[in-house]
């Protein structure tokens, strides 16, 4: 049976079959992958029973593995997982759901908040794929929303007004919105603010998206309440609900897309019950502020 890709939402999204991810991929298969990421830029791919060295496997047909330091608080001696491996688990290091006090805990929360994975690193991530290992058994849907439709039906005179404009991003600023502001002076260091275009052209198709993050918290030479409600309406348009897919998991899905072109967010579940995802993320390739569109 060879590769074949279905929509299943009416804006983006594709469903995968006839692939198995375990093993070594042929040329054409990871082109034709690639080229579903370019259209759907959201892909689905079930019953994939995957390790962690599998996926990193699969994943490298994409590009280099992002490096995960710089990107959580959580100190080597604790982590989980091998490096390579991003965990979005609620999971310690004891294989058990974390305290409800824990820090670790409060930081993971901000995955609920819309944003682009790593929009807080100097160049941002390509991709992301997410292998479900134990799903929650209340909530936990990860739901994407596609920023390629939110800027087309923007305005013209706001695509204008936005066209040129470099947002400023930190994980500071996603967290804070939490009401988490006790970094250490080593954590406020590393996350120190990044400048992204609020407007990017795919590095393929040159189709321009919104590039929205819950870790954009400033404009660059934009008075910060004027910045900070101009990202709020921007995100509040972005993520209507016909431009939104809800992914329900089930055990062995594992689903990639582009953070150039998208957002996504995990809702809540229920956290005394283990939810286990593992994510690798493949590198970008150049800052967004190097890029330069036409309108
Ligand atoms: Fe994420």
């Amino acid at each position: 049976m060879s590769l074949s890709i279905r929509q299943i939402h009416p804006v983006f999204v594709g469903e995968v079959s006839g692939i198995d991810l375990t093993r070594a991929l042929s040329r054409e298969e990871v082109a034709a992958i690639e080229s579903g990421m370019d259209r759907y830029a959201v892909l689905v791919f079930h019953d994939q029973k995957i390790t962690d060295e599998q996926q990193m496997a699969f994943s490298r047909n994409f590009g280099a593995l992002e490096e995960a330091r710089g990107g959580n608080i959580t100190r080597p001696e604790d982590r989980r997982l091998q490096v390579g491996m991003g965990d979005v688990s609620n999971l310690g290091k004891d294989g058990r759901p974390l305290a409800r006090d824990s820090r670790q805990r409060a930081f993971n929360i901000g995955n609920m908040l819309w944003h682009s994975d790593s929009s807080f690193r100097p160049i941002p991530a390509k991709y992301s794929l997410l292998s479900a290992r134990v799903v929650n058994p209340t909530g936990g849907n990860t739901e994407f929303a596609d920023m390629r439709a939110a800027y087309d039906t923007l305005d013209p005179d706001t695509k204008a007004l936005i066209e040129d404009l470099i947002c400023e991003h930190s994980l500071t600023y996603s967290r804070g919105l939490l009401g988490m502001h006790d970094f250490s002076e080593e954590e406020r260091a590393m996350f120190r603010p990044v400048r992204q275009r609020l407007v990017r052209a795919h590095a393929v198709s040159g189709r321009k998206s919104l590039y929205l993050s819950s870790h954009a918290g400033a404009i660059v030479g934009v008075p910060m309440a004027e910045a900070r409600i101009l990202l709020r309406d921007l995100n509040e348009h972005a993520t209507q609900p016909a431009f939104v897919y809800a992914h329900r998991w089930r055990p062995w899905d594992l689903v990639m897309w582009d953070n150039r072109q998208m957002m996504h967010r995990v809702r809540r579940y229920d956290d005394s019950q283990p939810r286990d995802m593992r994510r690798t993320t493949i590198a970008g390739e150049v800052p967004t502020t190097a890029q330069v569109t036409a309108a």
